[in-house]
């Protein structure tokens, strides 16, 4: 887990601290792709999608930025290794790594967003991205029912993040008009999607996912989560802890933790880029005398498959690429 620390702010500094304490590297010499903070939202969420993606993308509740899966493929995978998304929603993991020419397969429960990832995907073929990509609709954590027996150890990649709880599930978009929409995945009543379990249920749901990835992945492959935690009634839901168990208990090796930045980095500081919800929720906190903070980043949590010579991880990354 320290390989790729070396170089890095903690998640608790501001980012750029680093270069300002003796004996760290240089901002300007640092690769970015082995720091252990990604500055993943350099630019707005909206101006990553732009033109990239099909407008339709909007409407799903728990996007992932694409700078965070860019950056992922970036450094964990090569031209022609293939990515898995378990829980692909509208693609944003198979359309960035197809136009870095990875070859990419999603799987979704809900057809409302595969339809979408399907039309994501088409938009980058006619953009000309390299790869090749194809999404499957259906229950992931039965997955290896899903796809084809070819594919068992010839995954390099899986790049997901679960759904969060139902109470994160409203969107508000502030455009020239306030935008309120009824955004969830489904009506709640079916428990094929993670997002109406309990913590419980949607752990155990994702370990079973985990199970499946890890017999998909290839020796040394890696998955790679992002989560962050939510507050119910003011107690702290620990999702970052639970994904780390669920991926122990599917037979994968937690090898980082990494930071995604959702907050811009701008001269050492971080400027939070909240939605209406997050800040209307920590002004009422405040004011109420609660010192709540700004979400300004998803963790990141990494797992390797174990090759199976010396029952340890294989290199991977910036500095040991198979
Ligand atoms: C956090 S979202 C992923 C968003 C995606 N990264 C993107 O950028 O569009 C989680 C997704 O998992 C899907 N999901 C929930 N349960 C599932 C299951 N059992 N099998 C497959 N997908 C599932 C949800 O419908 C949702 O789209």
């Amino acid at each position: 887990m320290a390989e790729r620390r070396t170089a890095a702010a903690s998640s608790g500094s501001p980012a750029g601290a680093a270069d300002r304490s003796p004996g760290k590297p240089d901002r300007r010499t640092a690769r970015p792709e082995v720091l252990s903070v990604w500055a993943t939202a350099q630019r707005t969420g909206p101006v990553q999608r732009r033109g990239r993606y099909v407008p339709e993308s909007t409407a799903h509740p728990a996007r992932m930025l694409p700078a965070i899966a860019a950056h992922a493929i970036a450094a964990y995978t090569q031209p022609g290794d293939l990515v898995l998304d378990p829980m692909c929603g509208i693609g944003t993991t198979l359309v960035e790594a197809v136009h870095a020419g990875r070859d990419a397969l999603g799987i979704e429960y809900e057809s409302r967003w595969s339809d979408i990832a399907d039309a994501n995907l088409r938009h980058a073929r006619g953009q000309g991205a390299p790869g090749r990509g194809g999404v499957i609709r259906g229950d992931a954590t039965a997955l290896l029912s899903l796809v084809p027996a070819a594919l068992a150890r010839q995954v390099a990649l899986v790049v997901t993040s679960p759904p969060y709880g139902p109470t994160v599930h409203g969107h508000v978009a502030v455009g020239d008009e306030l935008d309120i929409r009824d955004n969830r995945y489904n009506d709640g009543t079916d428990k094929g999607n993670l997002a109406y379990r309990d913590l419980t249920g949607l752990t155990d749901g994702f370990a079973d996912i985990l199970r499946g990835c890890a017999t998909l992945l290839r020796p040394g492959g890696i998955v790679v989560v992002t989560a962050r935690p939510w507050r119910k009634r003011g107690e702290l839901v620990d999702l970052p802890s639970a994904v780390i168990g669920a991926g122990v208990r599917a037979g994968l090796v937690p090898t980082e933790r990494c930071v995604a930045l959702l907050a811009a980095v701008r001269d050492g500081q971080l400027i939070a880029r909240p939605s209406f919800f997050q800040l209307h929720s920590v002004r009422k906190a405040r004011a109420s005398g609660t010192p709540m903070h700004l979400i300004a980043h998803e963790d990141v949590l990494i797992f390797t498959k174990l090759t199976p010579d010396d029952g340890s991880p294989a290199p991977h990354g910036p500095s040991g690429r198979r």
